[in-house]
């Protein structure tokens, strides 16, 4: 997904944005005082922090330079920060954004909790803050959530993982296939709002198949604290697949379904299954399912060799961000279609939520390709040009 991509879509936003940009701030009481802008150059729309957690996931690049070029399009300066997933250099990060005057945040948090001190500033300072694709925790501080409806992306990941073992039919009816199936599960950083509604989404889909037996989970680990991945990192993953194998298939049983929440948790079990030998002679690569639709897994999807995605389009992600930070800006809220799910402990937190799709290898083109996702080339190579 080339930046060329992004900009495209960036422009589609231009004409609704040109209000944002010609009524400039106005995003807190503070801006008479010259707080916006200090230590930087002003520009016409003034300055928006945009912190985003890693560059080790292509995800997280694409959305930040998505948000960026979208709201320079409407011409605001934009402050657009990566953190390594490092919560420290996130808080040092957002600190900066606000004493160098920015007016509004947009924030995708490595730990939803962490930013307490940063978000009181902001909201002493009168900064609206934006949650973006992960909620932020435990704190009044956070005014709106851009999102997708993460408890039907834990649904769309379960139910692809029984249509590919047969137990469903893709149109939702009952399979064919009786099992029993040996099925392991992975959740994502337990730190991350998002991992809970996720597993929460796909559990309540498995439930009932485990309940009759259809499903076993041979190792036993069905709480979300057994199968969390810090961070999301594809190395855990495919250390917890490893440990998994030696201890509770070593008596000749195979794995045959793997719930993974990630495409980069998803590559790491698929290593650790590689290793052990699956995927060669008779000894099948299980269901394994995933989540980004990343070009690495796409092209492991077009080769059978991960089974499904979920396909949520971060352009229209950061282009609700854009929509909410203009309304923010010219002194509106932004329009919400959920106001009951994301409790974040402190405050029920206005939302907006995408839909989200389920990708399977026949159809990579009609979800991915045709919408300008991933070219056919980047399908083919599994490398983003
Ligand atoms: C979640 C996000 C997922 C995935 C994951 C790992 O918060 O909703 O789409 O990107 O982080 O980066």
């Amino acid at each position: 997904m080339s930046t060329r991509k992004f900009a495209a879509v960036a422009v589609g936003m231009t004409l609704a944005l040109s209000l944002a940009a010609c009524s400039g701030g106005g995003a807190g009481e503070t801006e008479d005082d010259g707080a916006a802008g200090g230590g930087t150059e002003e520009t016409e729309g003034g300055l928006i922090g945009v912190a985003m957690p890693t560059q080790t996931s292509e995800r997280w690049i694409a959305d930040g330079e998505a948000v960026k070029s979208g709201l320079e399009e409407a011409g605001y300066e934009v402050d657009l920060q990566f953190a390594g997933d490092d919560i420290p250099t996130q808080s040092q990060q957002i600190d900066q954004m606000i004493t160098k005057g920015a007016e509004l945040l947009i924030i995708a948090a490595i730990d939803g909790t962490a930013l307490s001190g940063q978000l009181q500033a902001a909201a002493d300072a009168g900064i609206p803050v934006i949650s973006y694709d992960r909620l932020i925790r435990d704190s009044d501080n956070v005014d709106f959530y851009v999102t997708f409806d993460n408890y039907e992306v834990g649904v769309q990941q379960a139910t692809s993982l029984l249509v590919g073992l047969g137990l469903l039919n893709a149109d939702g009816s009952e399979g064919t296939a009786t099992g029993p199936f040996n099925v392991e599960l992975f959740a994502g950083s337990l730190d991350d709002n998002n991992a809970h509604f996720f597993w929460q989404g796909a559990i309540d889909t498995l439930q009932p198949f485990m309940d009759e037996g259809t499903i076993v989970v041979k190792s036993g680990q069905t709480d979300i604290e057994q199968a969390a991945i810090l961070r999301w990192q594809q190395e855990t993953a495919q250390k917890r697949m490893e440990d998994l194998l030696t201890s509770a298939y070593n008596d000749g049983s195979v794995v045959q379904g793997v719930l993974a929440p990630y495409d980069g948790i998803s590559r790491g079990i698929i290593t650790a299954l590689q290793n052990a030998g699956y995927g060669s002679g008779d000894k099948a690569m299980p269901i394994i399912t995933g989540q980004d639709a990343e070009i690495a897994s796409v092209k492991l999807i077009a080769d059978g060799v991960q089974y499904s995605t979920i396909f949520k389009d971060t352009r229209k992600l950061a282009e609700q961000s854009v929509v909410a930070a203009k309304a923010y800006l010219a002194g509106d809220e932004p329009e919400a279609n959920d106001t009951e799910t994301y409790d974040n402990g402190v405050k029920v937190v206005p939302s907006y939520l995408l839909e989200s799709d389920i990708v399977y290898a026949d159809n990579i083109n009609s979800l991915l390709v045709d919408s300008g996702y991933w070219t056919a080339e980047e399908v083919a190579s599994g490398v983003s040009e």
